[in-house]
């Protein structure tokens, strides 16, 4: 193999570009020549593609971002886009690609396999950490660390007024942001799409804090929790309560900006560099994880199709240190 391209997909995550970096440097140690493709299947169909050196992936590791740029592109999902992505990858006599990215990125690229004969590796790349297959994804841990210092701060304020907070943290589908960034918070409750929770289950929650005189708290909501917004779950309790008593919290993006974790880097670079080797190895159709500190390969219709479950153990844990 003496060409493979890179790129970057979905929601940008916090060490995507030691990633990258680590894919360019692998690749080139091997006698490959790397190319970019900018803004993920979208440039690929647009021919955005960009010849990557060595000083092209130089100062980047701690960068958070893409420096590839990444996109959701809707025509990818056509069989008209993938004919012209198609088009240009031979056109640059691209014989392996390295797709950093979310479900969609896998999903994507599952579909396009099946089309055509180009060997894909994915790597997980999403702070939701969503993915089977893989113990963590890329972004996750930066992402978490950024929650629980947004939540560190917000018990400052929380405390001295003696006030409930509800803290909404990012997490389409999954709570893996929520209960991890809840249980190193010290959070006083999670509400996360796995579970099913009502509006008297959190009175309960917050009627028992106040029996032992605690009369601050700090709940976290998942974006994709069945309740609702932390907005709208504020509203219901304060209703309860018959007073104006919430504030809410919305991290929202900023979780997914700014330097990636040392863990963010090690395990992007990790993930970048056995990809060059597994495309060098003609693993084709996988995606990389690791599991127990060991690389691991999922196919993608199973890294796509399989339920990555939240650990029980963990939210039994996060309700017995909450109380
Ligand atoms: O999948 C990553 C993620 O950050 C989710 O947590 C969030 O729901 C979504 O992306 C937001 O997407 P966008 O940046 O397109 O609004």
């Amino acid at each position: 193999m003496k060409k493979i391209a890179v790129f970057t997909s979905g929601g940008d995550a916090p060490g995507m570009n030691a990633c990258v970096r680590a894919v360019v440097r692998t690749g080139l140690k091997h006698g490959m020549e790397v190319m970019g493709i900018k803004k993920g299947y979208a440039g690929m169909i647009e021919n955005l593609f960009v010849p990557l050196a060595s000083n092209s992936v130089s100062n980047i590791i701690q960068k958070g971002g893409t420096i590839l740029q990444s996109a959701r592109s809707q025509e990818f999902r056509t069989k008209e886009g993938r004919a012209k992505a198609y088009k240009h990858l031979t056109a640059h006599g691209i014989e392996g690609v390295v797709a950093i990215g979310g479900d969609g990125t896998f999903a994507g690229a599952n579909v396009f396999m099946k089309e055509y004969e180009l060997p894909f590796i994915g790597i997980p790349g999403t702070i939701d950490n969503d993915l089977y297959g893989t113990d963590n994804t890329i972004g996750f841990d930066t992402a978490i660390n950024i929650a629980m210092e947004a939540i560190d701060r917000i018990k400052d304020t929380a405390h001295a007024h003696d006030r409930l907070f509800f803290v909404e943290v990012m997490g389409r589908h999954a709570g893996f942001i929520a209960l991890n960034t809840g249980i190193g918070g010290g959070a006083s409750n999670v509400i996360i799409p796995e579970e099913e929770s009502s509006i008297m289950d959190i009175v309960k929650v917050i009627d028992k804090s106040k029996k032992r005189n605690k009369l601050f708290s700090v709940i976290i909501v998942a974006e994709g929790s069945k309740l609702g917004s932390a907005s709208e779950i504020a509203t219901k309790i304060d209703e309860h309560y018959g007073e104006l008593r919430t504030r809410v919290a919305v991290i929202g993006h900023l979780q997914r900006g700014g330097s990636p974790s040392a863990v963010d880097r090690i395990l992007s670079s990790r993930l970048g560099y056995a990809a060059v080797l597994a495309l060098l190895n003609g693993k084709n159709n996988v995606m990389l994880g690791v599991k127990n500190n060991e690389i691991s390969h999922t196919p993608f219709h199973d890294a796509i199709n399989k339920h990555k479950n939240l650990n029980n153990d963990l939210l039994e844990m996060a309700k017995i240190l909450a109380q």
